[in-house]
């Protein structure tokens, strides 16, 4: 099927675009490098540098049958400050490039949706059908895109499944091994790695991984959260096992209807065990100081991801572990270039 990805030269746009070229797919990118990498863009995959507004409508007059939509700004921080910016180009973008959908009669999307549109969760394990309280202009504008997507599909008959990741972490190796697999383990075969590249950088692991290989210490965001370490409990999951679940949502869009799933591997780490197991994997003594709360982390965030194991029959592989080994060996591997 010929595919366009949406920011196809970010983090797991590009892990997404080579999962579609390793399955036959044949894929092209749209990314307009505002916050994606070139050298991010999939072996194999054809790149059109520009932004949903000016580009998306050429782009899929040229035969695209589905759209993998990730283009959009992803940090909370950054949205609360300029909250106007998250509007524009996660819903006015979003709106753009389903506008020529519709025009051009391609009517499937998968989304790439978030946890933060449940903002503080009601109960310790999130569902789909819990209430959606977003506590960002981030969160609210992935949500506005769910929503117009329920419209779409109504309306327009368009076929959409929307993915709301949890923690997303580790690397994937393009040379066909995909990561180190459930137990952890050294990494790929020697191939390309594509993982995490954020400026600036506000994930947990990435952070963790840079401490140790700069040899600085790691700022703990709190330490006095109801739980049992004090740290804030998130759930991880593994960027290739993300994407294998964005294979199966596309295989899974029907039209006229409008699918939303949690992605996560339903189990809670606090921000120390994450240290430890860093720790474990890097063989460094990671030094950590701890500072005053983030604003806006909820203390405990973990999916049920049980509707799309059932419907789709989608599962979690790789553990924490393997997320930290293998986004180790994508720092070590960008380090040594
Ligand atoms: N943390 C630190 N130090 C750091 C970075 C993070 O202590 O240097 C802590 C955070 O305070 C939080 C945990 O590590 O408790 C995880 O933080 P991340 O920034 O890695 O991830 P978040 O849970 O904040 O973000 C995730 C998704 C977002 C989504 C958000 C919703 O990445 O896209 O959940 O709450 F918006």
């Amino acid at each position: 099927m010929r595919v366009l990805v949406t920011g196809g030269a970010g983090y797991i746009g590009s892990v997404v675009g080579a999962q579609l070229v390793a399955a036959g797919h044949d894929v092209v990118v749209l990314d307009d490098l505002s916050t994606g990498h070139a050298d991010a863009v999939p072996p194999g995959a054809t790149f059109v540098q520009g932004t949903l507004r000016d580009c998306a409508a050429e782009v899929l007059s040229d035969g695209i049958e589905a759209v993998l939509h990730f283009a959009a700004k992803s940090l909370v921080g950054e949205s609360v400050a300029d909250p106007a910016k998250y509007w524009s180009t996660n819903l006015g973008g979003t709106v753009a490039l389903l506008e020529a959908m519709r025009e051009l009669r391609v009517r499937t999307i998968v989304f790439s949706s978030t946890a933060a549109v449940y903002g503080e969760p009601e109960g310790p394990v999130v569902r789909e059908t819990d209430l959606t309280r977003p506590t960002s202009p981030y969160g609210a504008s992935k949500l506005a895109v769910d929503t117009t997507l329920t419209e779409f599909s109504r309306l327009y008959g368009f076929g959409a499944v929307s993915l709301r990741y949890f923690n997303v972490a580790g690397a994937h190796s393009v040379s066909g091994s995909g990561g180190s697999g459930g137990s952890g383990g050294s990494g790929g075969s020697g191939g390309r790695w594509l993982g995490e590249r954020h400026h600036p950088e506000t994930h947990l692991i990435p952070n963790v991984l840079a401490a140790a290989s700069q040899g600085r210490s790691l700022q703990v965001f709190g330490d006095d959260y109801p739980t049992p370490d004090g740290t804030c409990i998130r759930d991880y999951i593994h960027v290739t096992d993300l994407a294998d679940a964005h294979l199966r949502a596309l295989a899974a869009c029907r039209p006229g209807e409008h699918r939303i799933y949690n992605l996560g591997n339903g189990a809670g780490f606090s921000v120390r065990e994450v240290i430890e197991v860093c720790r474990e994997v890097t063989g460094t003594d990671i030094a950590v100081e701890t500072g005053p709360r983030r604003a806006g982390d909820p203390a405990v965030l973990v999916a049920s991801s049980a509707k799309i194991q059932s419907e789709l029959g989608w599962r979690a592989t790789r553990d924490l572990r393997a997320m930290a080994a293998d986004a180790w060996a994508f720092t070590q591997a960008r380090s040594s270039r």
